[in-house]
């Protein structure tokens, strides 16, 4: 029997130690007795990390929707499956139940295959967080077409981008979406994004804020008619374990974003059994992941882990601060929240607005909290642990990336004694390294490296869309035999484990990744710009926020510096997104060098958090006059 559901600390450890010393016994049971496969694999692991390429459930055959919608008709058939709380609280919310789900997603798939989707082709989903969203995520996957949501914040030209990428043909979008008290629109936006996209031959657009949009004749077609008029029947298109089931982009630090490639089994299996032990689900609870399905965590654990489940998954299209500061305790008293899961930016921001709005509403359906997305700071934990779980629930602080499909280091809660600002313990399975910078493992504890992984896991990502060599370079090549994440780590004296943070040029931003070369591309695309760098400091909400350092052509220019930068962030709006704008740009004459010519961002990284006391040694730098020069002027 495999102990599907972890239960105390001892059991932790018993099964934690299996599913090293026998991996493929371990994961082989869970998988067996706790999904519906059509036919069964003839090897459970094969793997090469040198390749890179891993294999799990190879020969097996299933469809995840069965597996997240058919099976529980049996069994849960009236149990909502999807609660939606739109973002005006006085629209009422809409409970889908998985009898519902099943005719929905059905209905989606068969308007997919009318409009020539077959297995393979890869959809671009660009809505907001509205059922649509997971129905069409779950109708692509019904039918094996391989779903690339791009989260809808993005702009037209990183839209574009990612569409381009992976040569999509078909977009998924909205009239329109409602975030607070503003709409956006969203169909402009695609429109324009479209306009470099030769492959798409569809968009099919959601009705959401009722607005009148542009549709284009032969590409655009509004979706209720089309979805009114198919069968709530659709068979299920038989995957292989190992067949792509998503392509979900991230900020590399160099170069265009990765669309990192996920399996269907492996994710499967992974993603439900975390959702299970990390937040003690239980029958007839209610689940709340305030991610957006644009990002891995919706993937993950508002979608695929929950309803593999059989569990209700709550999704919600507003904001936290609409209409008030309040509304994250509003809903959790108005559907009886019991699993919590946010980002600490989230946390940082509703502490800031005092108990008032908090104190009002009644939290005491809460069992369990996470968080994900980035460190959680020791002030943020104490105040979530304080006043929202009232210390009775535990905090699950969840470690994990898109690359890594699901949660890697985190307490199992009413299991794991939590600590403040550790993930603490690896997963079942996981087996994480720390290295030195000279490439050794750092063994026992005590210890501070660089976060790396031994063994492959069910859930990891196998390749990058188009680009197997960057999934190299990118994961395999720092160290021989095992992934990098990009994450120094410590380990503490009784082996937890505590994120320290990013140590490559990508910088968390509220939560979300971002690279800095994307941005200073972007940046550089001003007339007046010659060169710029990014770099990241503390904030108090967002956790890091952007510093620019730009040298202009022409330095000693008189134009406005005030609106030099804002047309810096309007251009950054435009290539990426509001969520990448500077909070600080200096005007500088020149950027720290070292004789190849490389930007030495440690110091400028140094001057943007004002730590100046210890630059280190900028002797050897091709122009180390600039550097006092830049310190003078900072901001
Ligand atoms: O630096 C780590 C940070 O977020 C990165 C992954 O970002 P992304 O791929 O967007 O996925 C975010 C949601 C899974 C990681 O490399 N990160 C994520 N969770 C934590 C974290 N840092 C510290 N503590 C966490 N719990």
């Amino acid at each position: 029997m495999s102990n599907y559901h972890i239960k105390h600390l001892e059991e932790y450890y018993q099964v934690y130690r299996k599913s090293i010393r026998e991996p493929e016994n371990f994961w082989e049971e869970v998988a067996e007795e706790h999904f519906m496969w059509r036919k069964k694999w003839d090897n459970v692991l094969s793997w090469d990390f040198s390749k890179p390429e891993v294999k799990w459930f190879e020969g097996a055959q299933l469809n995840i929707t069965e597996n997240c919608i058919d099976r529980h008709l049996a069994t849960r058939a009236d149990k909502t499956a999807i609660l939606f709380e739109p973002n005006d609280p006085k629209e009422p919310a809409e409970h889908i139940t998985y009898k519902q789900l099943y005719e929905r997603v059905n209905q989606f798939a068969n308007v997919l295959k009318d409009q020539g989707i077959k297995k393979g082709d890869r959809v671009c989903i660009y809505l907001p967080m509205i059922p649509e969203l997971a129905i069409s995520v779950l109708a692509c996957a019904r039918i094996g077409a391989i779903h690339s949501v791009v989260f809808a914040g993005f702009s037209s030209t990183a839209l574009s981008t990612r569409i381009n990428d992976s040569d999509c043909k078909m977009v998924v979008t909205s009239d329109g979406s409602y975030r607070g008290s503003k709409t956006i629109d969203l169909k402009g936006i695609v429109d324009e994004a479209l306009e470099d996209c030769d492959g798409i031959e569809s968009v099919l657009v959601a009705k959401r804020i009722n607005t009148d949009i542009n549709m284009k004749a032969g590409r655009d077609q509004w979706l209720q008619p089309l979805l009114d008029k198919a069968s709530t029947v659709c068979k299920v298109e038989i995957m292989n374990a190992e067949d792509p089931l998503f392509i979900l982009y991230t900020s590399g630090s160099t170069g265009k974003p990765k669309g990192m490639v996920h399996s269907t089994g492996g994710y499967m299996v992974y993603t439900a059994y975390t959702f299970k032990n990390v937040f003690q689900y239980r029958e007839n609870d209610v689940y709340w992941c305030t991610a957006d399905i644009g990002w891995i965590t919706g993937h993950s654990y508002i979608v695929y882990g929950p309803l593999a489940n059989g569990a209700t998954t709550l999704m919600f299209e507003g904001v936290p601060s609409y209409p008030d500061f309040g509304r994250f305790w509003e809903v959790v008293e108005k559907h009886k929240v019991n699993q919590f899961y946010t980002a600490p930016t989230a946390i940082r921001a509703l502490a800031k607005q005092g108990m008032e709005l908090v104190d009002k509403y009644d939290l005491s359906s809460l069992k369990v909290l996470g968080s994900v997305g980035e460190p959680i700071n020791e002030e943020a934990w104490h105040w979530y642990n304080d006043n929202i779980g009232k210390k009775n629930s535990p905090i699950v602080d969840t470690w994990w990336q898109t690359e890594t499909g699901g949660i890697m280091i985190s307490p199992i809660p009413f299991v794991t004694p939590t600590k403040p600002t550790y993930a603490t313990l690896p997963f079942i399975g996981i087996q994480p390294a720390l290295m030195d910078e000279d490439g050794k493992e750092l063994k026992g504890n005590q210890v501070d490296g660089r976060l790396c992984i031994k063994f492959p896991w069910p859930s990891m990502a196998r390749t990058i869309w188009g680009n197997h060599q960057r999934y190299k370079d990118t994961y395999f090549s720092a160290y021989e035999n095992k992934y990098f994440t990009g994450d120094g780590a410590l380990r503490d004296e009784v082996g937890y484990y505590r994120i320290t943070g990013r140590v490559d040029d990508v910088i968390i931003v509220s939560g979300h990744n971002l690279g800095t070369a994307p941005i200073e591309d972007a940046i550089n695309e001003h007339p007046a710009v010659a060169e710029s760098a990014i770099v990241g400091f503390p904030h108090d909400i967002k956790g890091n926020a952007l510093y620019g350092y730009v040298i202009l052509k022409d330095f000693g220019e008189t134009r406005d510096q005030n609106n030099l930068r804002k047309e810096i962030n309007q251009i950054i709006t435009e290539h990426i997104g509001p969520i990448a704008k500077l909070d600080k740009i200096q005007f500088t004459s020149g950027l720290p060098k070292t004789r190849s010519g490389k930007i030495m961002r440690r110091i400028l990284r140094k001057i943007a958090c004002k730590d100046t006391s210890n630059l280190g040694d900028t002797s050897t730098l091709l122009n180390p006059e600039v550097v006092q020069d830049i310190m003078d002027n900072a901001l």
